[in-house]
């Protein structure tokens, strides 16, 4: 099956937007679409070439949009169809490119194929969630919906229990109310999904990060109905729009690249040891750290090597699902951090709000389902006007309550502060754009993975050694020889082969 990739995303660095937090341009306290229009120059002026927008579908909302409600309509808050074809034009006017995401996994329960599936009479929805045929029987190890209509069984549910699972079969049925992947039913809910796809891409989307996108056969433990079912997406793709990007959230590349996924994220939970570089006690990216991410590298390495060092692991600084990186790590710590994030294999992606280390909000109370990450999620801090330049609504309309302390940052400070942290992380971008050996493809090879971090990215015709020294103490190490292109915060200095790099700094080798 043939995989190609958009030549866009292979030196794509992303942001990604949560459209409730972004910018308000009409007073209602809420982000919407062309908020995140008008703000297209500030994102490409940081040097983001691509962008993530979070669910921006109709919904109730129970879980921040990842309970669509109608899959082909931007949800009014947001604004109209209309405002994001829109908002794709602007984008590639400016030679950028936009995400969706994509939820195949479950729809909310105010989704019309889900009501008309809870009927006792057949009809064309019947089939489209995964049911059992008694109320008295539950779908093992799933959770259920029970109780609310006259059909008599259990729907297994997805995520929160107002999820709904949509039925793309088993991948061996072994209850008389399990279906197969090739039964009518799955079959029918995959070109549902496919349409909804076609319906976007038609009007200019680039493509989709995919919600969950390893859970959608059921009791398939090797992924293998999965890997299949993704297949078949792609070879739609091919033959419809076979420039779109597709960026799963599976966590396990080989398995979602052999399914015709591009890019995979690197998950915060699951085997992959991503807290222990910035969220956990001892973050290996702070000076608290103790120097050891062999966990992390040695998983990373294992995913590398098993997807053919195609499988493009992109590695986010945070997202709408975890605490603020700048919860755990604070000041140089976060240049280099970025450094790392900014040098690594795959597409960046860089969180709204991050690039100015915007805080976690503490404290607050659950919104829309967001429970411990609702802080994460507070509107976005543009300058030292009303609320911080996100809305002209009261500040008790706020769709989340924003950073109240005094210094909270703000894009407008940290634009005309040249050791800001975001005209840092321009700087990195430039850098990284310029250098195609740090870019997407480029391989990666680990040389000491204590402090500091030494890995060397090569591509035809170029090689990089990066030196990141999180660590407060100024370390010694021998590296190839080269001629220093890039320094972060104090730097260091290279004799020869022996780099000498100051404390939290990092160090860009040519060689
Ligand atoms: C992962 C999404 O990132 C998260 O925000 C959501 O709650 C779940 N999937 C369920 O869709």
């Amino acid at each position: 099956m043939e995989r190609k990739i958009p030549e866009w995303l292979k030196n794509a660095v992303f942001y990604e937007i949560y459209p409730q937090s972004f910018l308000d341009t009409d007073g209602d306290g809420i982000g919407n679409i062309n908020g995140i229009t008008q703000k297209l120059d500030y994102i490409k002026g940081l040097g983001c070439t691509a962008i993530w927008i979070n669910p921006c579908f109709e919904s109730p909302f129970g879980d921040a949009g990842y309970d669509v409600s109608d899959y082909k309509k931007v949800a009014e808050r947001y604004g109209t169809n209309e405002d994001l074809k829109n908002l794709f034009d602007e984008a590639h006017k400016r030679d950028m490119h936009i995400l969706l995401d994509l939820v195949p996994g479950h729809t909310s329960v105010e989704h019309k194929w889900f009501k008309e599936s809870l009927k006792a009479e057949r009809n064309e929805f019947t089939d489209r969630y995964v049911w059992t045929d008694s109320i008295w029987c539950e779908p093992s190890g799933m959770g259920c919906i029970r109780g609310i209509s006259d059909r008599d069984g259990s729907c297994a549910v997805n995520f929160f229990s107002h999820q709904p699972a949509l039925n793309y079969g088993f991948y061996k049925p072994t209850e008389s109310w399990q279906q197969s992947m090739d039964d009518e039913g799955p079959k029918a809910t995959l070109e549902a999904m496919k349409d909804v796809m076609r319906f976007w891409l038609k009007m200019g989307c680039d493509g989709f990060r995919v919600d969950m996108a390893g859970s959608l056969v059921k009791h398939d433990e090797e992924s293998k109905g999965t890997i299949r079912l993704w297949q078949n997406v792609r070879e739609f793709l091919n033959e419809e729009f076979p420039d779109a990007a597709m960026v799963s959230e599976w966590g396990e590349p080989d398995k979602s690249i052999a399914g015709g996924f591009h890019m995979d994220f690197l998950l915060h939970f699951g085997p992959s040891h991503y807290n222990d570089l910035f969220r956990c006690e001892e973050p290996y990216f702070s000076s608290r750290g103790k120097g050891d991410i062999s966990q992390f590298v040695e998983k990373y390495i294992e995913n590398y090597e098993k997807s053919d060092k195609k499988g493009l692991i992109c590695i986010p600084s945070g997202n709408h699902d975890m605490d603020r990186l700048a919860r755990s790590i604070k000041g140089d710590e976060l240049k280099v951090a970025f450094a790392f994030l900014l040098s690594m294999p795959g597409a960046p992606f860089i969180y709204y709000g991050d690039e100015i280390g915007m805080n976690y909000v503490e404290n607050l109370t659950s919104v829309e389902g967001g429970y411990g990450r609702t802080g994460s999620r507070s509107p976005m801090q543009w300058d030292d006007t009303q609320n911080a330049g996100f809305s002209s609504a009261e500040k008790e309309k706020l769709y989340i309550p924003q950073d109240s302390s005094p210094d909270r940052p703000t894009v407008s400070d940290q634009m005309s502060d040249e050791n800001s942290l975001y005209n840092f992380i321009k700087s990195m971008i430039d850098f990284r754009m310029k250098n195609p050996a740090l870019q997407s493809c480029g391989e990666i090879e680990f040389k000491n993975i204590g402090y500091p971090l030494v890995f060397e990215r090569t591509t035809e015709g170029q090689k990089i050694t990066v030196v990141i020294n999180p660590s407060a103490d100024a370390k010694e190490i021998e590296v190839s020889a080269g001629k220093v292109v890039f320094t972060v915060c104090k730097g260091g200095s290279l004799d020869g082969n022996i780099l000498k790099i100051n404390g939290t700094s990092a160090v860009f080798i040519e060689n």
